[in-house]
């Protein structure tokens, strides 16, 4: 089971909609629990995997509410300190990634950071294929392995191991980059790492 903590936004959404379409169990958590949408607490409790998908002030305090429900569960932070302002993408990040704020909020949570670069509008297209590769990060192989079978089911292109959580750093704050490039050129874009075997 895939947990989403902010599962009724749009990426959640997108991304709960193509893992549900390769066949996997999802439950959607919210702070206003509603029919079939669980609170973020029930959803934490319910997965195996847990994808982390609020805004970027909610991350650590989140992370801290539901930190006995995270520990020793894989938790992917897909957050990324960026928006739009005056038509114009800019990006905000603190000293420290999101992903390394959450992890230190649940320090029991095996934490990877990854999918930053997939745009909810395109997750959402389900009819196309995601021609694109998805960049993780994260301290813990087999989390980010997990994580990694998760991207193989949602894009056609590549799992990425960018490296250690603190990579994070870097890699949240480049979705403003994509973000640049899509107001430019009304498009949802996304990247293709090249040069690996
Ligand atoms: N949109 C994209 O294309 C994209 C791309 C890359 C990365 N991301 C990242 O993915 C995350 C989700 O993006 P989104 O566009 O889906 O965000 P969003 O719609 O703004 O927020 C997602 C959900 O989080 C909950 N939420 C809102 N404020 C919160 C808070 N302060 N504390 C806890 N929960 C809160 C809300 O759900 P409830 O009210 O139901 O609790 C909301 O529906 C963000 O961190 C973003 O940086 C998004």
């Amino acid at each position: 089971v895939i947990g989403f903590i902010g599962g009724t936004g749009g990426f959640a959404q997108g991304l709960a909609a193509r893992l549900r379409a390769a066949g996997e169990e999802v439950v959607i958590g919210s702070r206003s629990p509603q029919g079939d949408i669980v609170a973020n607490s029930e959803a934490a409790k319910r997965a195996v995997i847990v994808v982390l998908a609020v805004p970027p002030a909610g991350v650590e305090p989140t992370a801290r509410d539901l930190a006995p429900l995270l520990a020793g569960k894989v938790v992917i932070s897909v957050a990324a300190p960026i928006g739009v302002r005056d038509r114009r993408a800019f990006a905000e990040p603190g000293e420290l990634s999101l992903a390394e704020l959450a992890a230190r909020a649940a320090p029991e949570a095996r934490m990877v950071a990854g999918f930053h670069t997939l745009s909810a509008k395109a997750l959402a297209r389900l009819e196309d294929p995601l021609a694109e590769d998805v960049l993780l990060c994260g301290d813990d192989a087999e989390a980010k392995a997990e994580a990694a079978r998760l991207a193989g089911l949602v894009v056609s292109g590549k799992a990425v191991d960018a490296g250690p959580l603190e990579v994070a750093r870097w890699l949240e704050p480049f979705t403003a980059v994509l973000v640049s490039v899509n107001l430019l050129h009304r498009a949802q874009s996304g990247i293709m790492v090249t040069g690996l075997d």
